[in-house]
């Protein structure tokens, strides 16, 4: 076909198949626009977005005030690296530490990094803390995780499209399944083990919630075994899950609706803990660029000396004031409280509709899910293509789970709003 007989989003499609790598597999929509829990792709169509970039944009799309900050500081001064001071570090660093009730921060860029950080950090303090012999300290991680991309982190994935041809991997992990407590247990038992490093609610596994009392069980052991309770809240954290961090204790739902036996929902709330490290990515920039964060008090973060770790764009000043900005409005406008509220009401409902096609819902705060009763790999995928029809946009993750994480200054109105187009794909979604 000529290129000047397709639409702005098939020419836009056809681009990024011929010259961009093919690591994606997105959904046919090309966005051009956003505005708070709203996009619009290249042809105007509306949708809800209702997958926030990965819980990237809790604050909503191109929030005002951080579009202010950012022109603020592009004007002023972007980059310095850290061969010199500069004017916003340690205003964000007392920020954020005193946000979090932490001695210490050490800024990155993207997710992975910051876990990166964390795994880095918790073998220099097995070594100098804990007294672990070198090149012997291991991590402890869960199976199903999803903690980023990087050589070092596949190496803890049990995922095969992220580690099937990219070995060989990094020694020093081992992998335990998740929500079993025992099998903690069993593994603390190595007194190499310097650190233990979990999601507390898997996100791109599918939106897993743990039992209530295993991520506070989980704690409670590293503490009695001195390992290091490491939280990657980079999709969790940043009010996500109905509170600042999940780790302070989330409102969940399980739902089931298995077949022919009876229905059972259970909300919960997890107990608070306080972990060793925290990292943090994604909503801390609400959307604007990559911040990523990792948080630990002196006697883990002050194991690492000048020029043992670092990144050229961690910490520059953009970074930090557009970060200071987007945690003050996760405060002004109450968005724990909102995806708390809102993520129960929205639990709720979706398990209140009658489709064959639903086998259950679940999540804490406005990370949701809901599992598919699929008759083939394509029913998720084609339920997505449908809600997109219709104007909400959402992705399957692993095959059967449908993801519903909307920014987190969502109302009640819209939520009733995207309820109702759910509700009219599930009703007249058929498959042969
Ligand atoms: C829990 C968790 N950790 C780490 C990452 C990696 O973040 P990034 O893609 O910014 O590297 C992700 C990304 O989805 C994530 O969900």
């Amino acid at each position: 076909m000529n290129t000047s007989e397709l639409t702005a989003s098939q020419r836009a499609i056809a681009k990024e198949d011929k010259y961009g790598a093919h690591n994606y597999h997105p959904l046919p929509v090309v966005l051009k626009k956003g505005k708070g829990t709203r996009v619009w792709d290249v042809e105007g169509k509306e949708y809800f977005d209702f997958l926030s970039a990965y819980s990237s944009v809790n604050q909503g799309h191109c929030h005002p005030r951080l579009i202010d900050v950012m022109k603020g500081q592009i004007e002023e001064l972007t980059l310095t690296s850290r061969a010199f001071y500069n004017s916003l570090l340690g205003e964000f660093e007392e920020y954020i530490t005193n946000y979090f009730g932490y001695d210490k921060v050490l800024a990155m860029n993207t997710g992975v990094e910051a876990v990166e950080t964390a795994v880095k950090l918790c073998r220099k303090w097995g070594y100098l803390k804990k007294g672990i012999e070198p090149n012997k300290a291991k991590v402890i991680f869960v199976q199903n995780n999803f903690h980023g991309r990087t050589i070092g982190i596949i190496s803890a994935s049990t995922e095969s499209d992220s580690r099937n041809e990219f070995g060989p991997f990094l020694p020093g992990i081992e992998i335990i399944p998740y929500n079993n407590i025992t099998a903690l247990e069993k593994a603390l038992d190595d007194p190499n083990v310097a650190g233990f490093l979990i999601e507390p609610v898997q996100g791109e596994a599918g939106v897993i919630v743990p039992d209530k009392n295993y991520v506070y069980d989980c704690h409670s052991l590293c503490k009695s075994k001195n390992v290091l309770f490491i939280a990657d809240e980079v999709q969790t954290g940043l009010a996500r899950t109905g509170s600042i961090l999940a780790c302070h204790g989330y409102t969940a739902g399980i739902g089931h609706k298995a077949e022919g036996k009876p229905e059972s929902f259970d909300e919960f709330k997890s107990k608070e803990i306080r972990p060793d490290i925290v990292i943090l990515g994604k909503a801390l920039s609400g959307g604007m660029m990559p911040v990523s964060a990792v948080l630990a008090d002196d006697d883990i973060m002050l194991c690492i000396k000048p020029g043992e770790h670092g990144s050229t764009y961690g910490g520059n000043p953009l970074a930090c004031r557009v970060a200071m900005e987007a945690l003050q409005i996760i405060k002004d406008e109450s968005l724990t409280d909102n995806a708390e509220l809102l993520g129960r009401y929205l639990r709720k409902k979706l398990f209140q509709i009658d489709s064959p096609w639903i086998e259950g819902v679940r999540g804490a705060g406005l990370l949701n899910a809901i599992v598919i009763r699929a008759k083939s790999k394509d029913t998720a995928w084609n339920i997505c293509m449908r809600f997109a029809e219709k104007g909400l946009l959402a992705k399957p993750t692993r095959n059967t789970i449908i993801r519903l994480a909307p920014p987190l200054v969502i109302t009640k109105q819209e939520i009733d709003d995207c309820l109702a187009i759910i509700e009219e794909t599930f009703m007249e979604y058929t498959e042969e």
